[in-house]
This record gives structure tokens, sequence and C-alpha cells, in this order.
């Protein structure tokens, strides 16, 4: 098959993880037959110091074109002072609205390999942690108005969260649907306590349940649920959020799993094109030092080919590929146990060619 990828190498850490997804990807390619080509798509804080711009139309339109796009991660500290909507994370918040992209998917499964880089009791551990998290991508608070306006005298800042029944309900589908190919449990966390989006929310929620009679629903304020989660994360097979309460759950669900590094994500629209990015950001503090773990990007790329490609079996050789170096001990350093006996410390470059050559 011949896809067309456009690659984002974005900031920080991001070129040199993309890279080994890269020669991963090539690496498939070769023994299956495939040909993907790839084009290079400037967006984040590169394409502010390029362009100034943090996504110029041209490279929106690039994404647009191809068959879907492979994202290492953007920002940083020099462009913290920038304004608000000129900065890197505007120009990925931009390209996930331009491609439509409303359904992010965040798995949070432990590998065994790396139980004990958890941060929970073994006791919890032991009892599983295999979950995912369907947040909503392109509305509520993210996507309002934001504003600072000064009021009597002083600066007040708004942000507005709003989220209207199609909204909710398209998200709320791919929840059930993705419930349902799984455990058929799904959780619908929400702060409607006080919020009224979330009122609504649930109610379209509960609407839908009524058209997929084999899931079970249950709903869960989004507080608890952040409780929940460290205290028996076992209780969970698909979560569906909002935009933020998805962001800030996820960044924890990762952590209990052990590491950031080894989590990927994939963004679905309506079309097959979708956006893959591991869910970390972009590091910039260990960016160039060949020290970060390139697996997230990796396992990226490996949900590109099983989710827009239809390519099953190539995305299973990545994933036991990853899992046989796991298994080999190979660890960098983020994944790297207090106790390393036993494990051998790589780098990023290294880690990358050590799953090649269990491709
Ligand atoms: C994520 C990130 C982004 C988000 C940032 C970089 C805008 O934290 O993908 O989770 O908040 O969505
Ligand atoms: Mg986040």
């Amino acid at each position: 098959m011949k896809k067309a990828i456009a690659v984002i190498r974005g900031d920080g850490i991001g070129p040199e993880i993309v890279e080994q997804a890269l020669l991963v990807l090539n690496k498939v390619a070769e023994q299956y037959g495939h040909e993907f080509t790839y084009t290079d798509v400037d967006m984040g804080g590169n394409a502010i110091d390029k362009w100034g711009d943090p996504l110029p139309q041209a490279m929106l339109q690039k994404c647009l074109d191809s068959d879907s796009v492979l994202l290492g991660a953007v920002g940083g500290p020099k462009w913290n002072d920038v304004p608000g909507p000129m900065r890197p994370e505007k120009g990925l918040l931009r390209l996930r609205a331009g491609m439509g992209v409303y359904s992010n998917n965040r798995p949070a499964k432990i590998w065994p390999q790396l139980a004990s880089a958890s941060p929970l009791k073994q006791e919890i551990v032991d009892k599983g942690i295999d979950f995912l998290i369907v947040r909503e991508l392109i509305g509520g608070i993210y996507f309002g108005k934001h504003e600072t306006v000064v009021e009597d005298g002083e600066k007040t800042a708004i942000d507005e969260l709003r989220y209207s029944e199609s909204e909710i309900r398209r998200i709320g589908r791919i929840g059930f649907e993705t419930a349902r190919k799984r455990g058929k449990k799904l959780c619908s966390v929400e702060k409607s306590n006080v919020l009224d989006s979330s009122r609504l929310w649930k109610k379209v929620m509960h609407e839908l349940a009524a058209e997929y009679p084999d899931v079970e629903l249950s709903d869960m304020l989004v507080d608890n649920c952040a409780m929940q989660i460290v205290k028996a994360p076992s209780q969970f097979d698909v979560i569906v959020t909002e935009n933020m309460f998805g962001d800030i759950l996820s960044d924890e669900a990762s952590m209990i799993t052990g590491s950031i590094g080894m989590i990927p994500s994939s963004s679905l629209g309506e079309t097959s094109c979708g956006l893959y990015e591991p869910i970390h950001g972009s590091a910039p503090d260990i960016a160039g030092k060949d020290i970060a773990n390139p697996i997230g990007t990796i396992l990226a790329a490996a949900m590109m080919l099983r989710f827009s490609f239809d390519m099953e079996k190539e995305a299973d050789v990545i994933e036991s590929a990853v899992s046989k170096v796991l298994d080999e001990g190979y660890r960098t350093k983020d994944i790297l146990p207090a106790d390393p006996t036993g494990c051998t410390l790589v780098g990023c470059k290294e880690m990358g060619r050590l799953i090649i050559e269990n491709l």
C-alpha cells in the first residue's frame, strides 16, 4: 500500500523521537511491501521562528492532503512569553480543529515488564491496569473565547466553556463503540454537580445508552475519578470525558502505568486521516541528549498503521518488538527502575535500533 504521511517533528525532543519512529516505519514498509512517503510540516515553536506563525495555513493544508499525520511534540520555554494566539500549543490546537479530529484515544495500559515503575502499590497494580480514555478534543474550554479585560480597574481573565448536544453526542458514540469492542463498560466523567455543560453531557450520555444496551454506562464526577484512578484503576474499561478533564486525567493515567514516555495517542474525526502523537511534551531539558524515550512515538506510528491504514499485522509486529526489547531488559532513563539489576540503560537511538532489530 502507498501512504503519504505528514511529519511534524516539532520542538525539544520531538525531532529525535520522530526520527526513530520513521526508521521503524521504513523497516515495516520494506518488510511488508508498502511505500510510505513523508512530507515535513512545520508546527509549534520552530514554525513561529521560521514563519512567525505556529501553524501557517500551507502547513495545515499539507496535513489535510496527507493520509495521516505523525507528530513528535511542540513547545518550550523559549516561546513562553509570546502572546496566547501565537503560542506553539496554539498551533497544535489549530491543527486538531483544522483536521476535525474530535476523538482522542489515550490508552492507559501497564506493560508487565514495567510494573515496578508504577508509583502505585504492588497490590493495586496486580489487579490490572488496562483502560482507555476517550477525550473530546476540539471543543470545550480549549476552544471557547479567551480574553483578558479590565473590569473595575483590575484585569479579569475569561475562558468560556461550551458544549452543544451534537458535540457531546458524537464523542459519546465513540465512547460507546469503543467500550463495545472492549470490556463493555463505559464511565462518563463530568462535573455535573457544578457545571451546566456537564449536566448536558450527562443527559446526552444517558440518551445514547438506550442505543447501546450491551454497554454498561456509569457516571463519575471528575474529582472522584482522579481519586479512583490511583485508588482502584482496575475498575475502568473506557472513560469518556470532555477536553480539559481528559487532558488532566490522561496525564494521571499515564503516570500510574510507569512512564508518560510509553503512551501513544490517536486523534480521529470523520475520515481515516488521523493525528498520531505520544502524549508527553517536548521535554526541552533533555532535548538533543539522546536520552529521550522514543517508544511513545513508535507506538503512535503503530496506532496509525492500525487505525488509519488498516495494517493490523504491521501494528502488531511493532508492538511485539517493543515488548521483546523490554523483555530483554533494555530501558531508557525514564523507565529504568531504582534497582537497575538485569536492565541495560540505552539512549533514544539505541532504543529505536533495538526495536527495528526485533521487527
Ligand atoms: C496534550 C497536551 C496539549 C493539550 C497541550 C500541549 C496544548 O497537554 O496533548 O495533552 O493540553 O491538549
Ligand atoms: Mg496534556
